[in-house]
């Protein structure tokens, strides 16, 4: 009984820490005695650091853009647009969060140079699938990622072109459907 007491004063304190008082967690830390309190103030630090640079999906680092896309097994991207800047440094890392395998539920990140007819060139794409859905020698391609199944992860370097709104899907057949957004370089 005395434990559920103390537990529930922790949590009272808490609340009060995620307002912003300062003081409050200074006292937090002198109750809790097993280090359940310090945890929870370092965890409250990491989700403002998160909600400050996944907004857009993107974060910028020694002039590297960094673009977290993830793909799932309800065949979406978690990002329509992207936005980079004409010449900078781009690594994009794609994830794929579903269970799925490559087979059953592939993504790649496809760049198309500008004006690209995206249903003609996923419909090309589609019967390629002896090069992971590139059409060989696919002069509307700028860059691409492997094709990945789920739980895994991979990521392109690349110097982004010129300004302009450019279209990126994911090339497996049927995807680009729902798999597709703007890449739009400022
Ligand atoms: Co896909």
């Amino acid at each position: 009984m005395k434990n559920i007491q103390r537990f529930l004063m922790i949590l009272a304190t808490v609340v009060f820490v995620s307002c912003g008082d300062e003081k409050k967690e200074q006292e937090t830390i002198t109750i809790g005695e097993e280090g359940t309190v310090e945890r929870t103030t370092t965890t409250n630090t990491t989700a403002r650091d998160t909600a400050g640079t996944t907004a857009e999906g993107t974060t910028r680092q020694k002039g590297v853009v960094q673009v977290n896309l993830t793909g799932n097994d309800q065949m979406q991207f978690n990002l329509k647009e992207i936005r980079v800047k004409a010449g900078e440094t781009v690594r994009l890392t794609l994830k794929h969060v579903g269970q799925l395998p490559e087979n059953a539920m592939g993504h790649n990140f496809v760049l198309l140079r500008k004006g690209t007819d995206v249903v003609d060139f996923a419909t090309k794409a589609a019967s390629a699938s002896q090069n992971e859905y590139i059409p060989e020698g696919a002069e509307q391609v700028i860059v691409h990622t492997e094709m990945i199944g789920g739980g895994e992860e991979t990521s392109i370097e690349f110097t982004a072109p010129e300004a302009g709104t450019y279209d990126f899907i994911c090339s497996f057949p049927g995807h680009y459907i729902q798999m597709q957004g703007k890449f739009i370089v400022e």
